[in-house]
């Protein structure tokens, strides 16, 4: 009976929230980018919209007689880490580069969120022809052992750099792919900017190139346990390399990319670091070069395509989970109606900050997926003919889920939708603004707001969060800090995305 009555109301969900979906795109992508106004270190502008934070941290760096104020804060800590950053800002370079024209009102906030990344990239980098390049500001255990807005930070600044004798190719190549990014972004609307952004990164990855290491052993502890390279250096090289090639087209580039895309791809097969995120950009690096080229393109195409057939639920080889979700779409009599996908449930890779993987992971869905309609290519997943128009559809499967058509029925962005996170772990969010409370909080004197029953005072809005447990359970709650940190490299992927379907909400 009972099983009855829930394929009924299962049936019925269906029907609703099967291909056709209510969400409201625009709003969201509206919400995703306005997140990283929250997210500013430095001096705010007048056109801030997300008023009840304030300018922080502009001494950044002055003790080294540097200014190397600006930037972004990581996620719901005050500490500018680079290497992550700079990634979130090649991804809101690349969604700007796809799908700029599909963002309406919003592309000039697009073009301001890069602009507030590569503004302070610059800092970084002046003296990247001395061999010297900045990469982190904020020692993070000062900066964890308190709970503080960034306001009244009074936790230890430390500038972190590397150098030739101390270098740090991933995170130097990182910065150098994401200036290529943005001086892409910025090619039509501000070329002198572009032309200052496209010299610095060739200046910046020459270094990186040049002086080869791990960030984590010239940096130390500042770096790891925080964001430790798990996979070395080498595909933020080629990442960069290809960035390059995208902005330059200089064949050199190229050849580069082409002469290690193996060697990375090694690694990748033996396991542990298939994915794409601020430590790990193989499909990354095929999706964009296959993305270049109209015909088929050896071997990044078909590393592209692979990759991407592996992510789907129905996948033999396929190497992410997905928690149980809508499972009632798995029943069998709907696998192979093509009106009504298997969507799926949530997308599942990492133990925590999982949302990471799927926005990422979208991204290339959706980018390689227009792709593929776009050249007319044959697309064959697992040697079966496929419509590419799968990869488009499980990408939104994804961001359906994420807004809002989960077993939880609620929104997982801040701000968005009826039920939306109301306990996340960021430290500005839960501080009363300084329009309320304009006595400085010091250290300690944060906990109380910590531990308080009550929702965050500040709304963090577009925030989206690391998400629920793979059994689609969220508890909403600040000590649960892998299911309730907002990232910028969370956000930045789905930026682009949200562009695309607002513009293809079918
Ligand atoms: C860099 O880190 C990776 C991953 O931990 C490691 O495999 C590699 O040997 C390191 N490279 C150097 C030069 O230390």
């Amino acid at each position: 009976m009972l099983r009855l009555l829930l394929l009924g109301v299962l049936v019925l969900a269906m029907a609703v929230g099967s291909v056709d979906s209510k969400h409201n795109y625009a709003d969201a992508l509206t919400k995703s980018i306005l997140f990283f106004e929250g997210q500013r270190s430095g001096n705010l502008p007048p056109s801030q919209r997300m008023t009840w934070r304030k300018d922080s941290a502009l001494q950044d760096g002055f003790y080294l007689h540097i200014n190397l104020a600006g930037g972004y804060y990581d996620a719901g800590d005050n500490v500018k880490f680079n290497f992550p950053m700079a990634f979130s800002v090649t991804m809101l370079g690349w969604s700007v580069i796809e799908f700029g024209n599909d963002m309406g009102s919003d592309y000039q906030h697009a073009l301001d969120a890069i602009r507030w990344g590569t503004d302070y990239f610059l800092k970084c980098t002046r003296l990247a022809y001395k061999n010297i390049v900045y990469v982190q500001v904020g020692d993070p255990y000062g900066d964890h052992a308190c709970w503080e807005r960034p306001e009244d930070m009074d936790t230890p600044r430390t500038a972190y750099a590397v150098t030739f004798k101390h270098p740090g190719s991933e995170v130097s190549a990182e910065m150098a792919a994401a200036l290529a990014a943005a001086s892409l972004a910025f090619k039509s609307v501000d070329d002198p900017y572009s032309k200052q952004l496209i010299d610095r990164a060739i200046e910046v990855f020459r270094f990186a190139d040049t002086y080869r290491g791990n960030y984590s052993d010239s940096v130390g502890k500042g770096a790891c346990p925080f964001y430790c390279t798990n996979n070395g250096y080498e595909d933020e090289l080629v990442w960069a390399a290809a960035w390059l090639y995208k902005a330059t087209n200089k064949a050199e580039y190229m050849q580069y990319v082409r002469d290690r895309i193996y060697s990375i791809s090694k690694i990748v097969t033996l396991g542990t670091i298939a994915e794409f995120g601020w430590d790990s950009k193989h499909a990354g690096i095929n999706v964009l070069i296959a993305g270049m080229f109209k015909n088929e393109e050896k071997p990044f195409s078909e590393f592209a395509d692979r990759f991407l057939c592996a992510l789907l639920p129905e996948s033999h080889d396929r190497w992410v989970d997905y928690s149980p979700g809508n499972y009632f779409l798995h029943i069998s009599i709907f696998k192979n109606n093509k009106n009504c996908y298997n969507l799926g449930g949530l997308l599942f890779k990492a133990a925590s900050s999982n949302m990471q993987c799927v926005t990422a992971l979208s991204f290339l869905l959706v980018t390689h997926g227009r792709h593929l309609i776009n050249t007319n290519r044959p697309y064959y997943c697992e040697s079966r003919l496929t419509d590419p128009r799968r990869l488009i559809q499980h990408a939104k499967s994804q961001v359906d889920y994420m807004l809002g058509t989960n077993p939880a029925g609620m929104s997982y962005m801040v701000g968005y939708g009826k039920k939306f996170p109301q306990y996340i772990h960021h430290r500005g969010s839960t501080l009363p603004s300084l329009d309320k409370h304009s006595k400085p909080i010091r250290c300690r004197d944060g906990d109380g707001w910590f531990a308080s029953k009550q929702p965050n005072p500040n709304e963090l809005t577009g925030a989206v969060v690391g998400g629920p447990y793979p059994d689609d359970f969220y508890p909403d709650n600040r000590h649960d800090v892998g299911r309730s940190e907002p990232t910028t490299y969370i956000n930045a992927p789905l930026v682009g995305v949200l562009a695309y379907f607002k513009a293809h909400p079918k």
